[in-house]
């Protein structure tokens, strides 16, 4: 039983490493288009300030399904978010 828990909990945090990755993966492969990731580095913004962004980039053509915008949205007010 104990065993099995630790494998547990290692599956949680490896699955959520792996989610981790796969966000910035995302956005490494549709923002880093048309500037660099220093942009979107540069400074810490609220989750409503990066909803607005992202919405804006869709509008200049960056292409993101609903919800990989959500997911981007998500990651970033978590890694850049204040
Ligand atoms: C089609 C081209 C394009 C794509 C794709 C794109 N951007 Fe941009 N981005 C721009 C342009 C043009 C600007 C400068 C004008 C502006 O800030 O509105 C900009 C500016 C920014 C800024 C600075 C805004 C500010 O107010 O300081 C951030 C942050 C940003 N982009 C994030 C992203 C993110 C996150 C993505 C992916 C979802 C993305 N961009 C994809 C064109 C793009």
């Amino acid at each position: 039983m104990r065993y099995f828990l630790i494998f547990l909990a290692a599956l949680a945090a490896f699955q959520y490493r792996a989610h981790a990755f796969a966000d910035e993966t995302l956005i490494k492969a549709k923002c880093t288009v048309c500037h660099s990731s220093d942009r979107i580095e540069a400074k810490k913004r609220s989750r409503g300030e990066w909803k607005r962004i992202v919405k804006r980039m869709k509008k200049y053509g960056a292409l993101l399904s609903g919800d990989e915008e959500k997911l981007v949205v998500e990651y970033l007010a978590r890694v850049y978010g204040r």
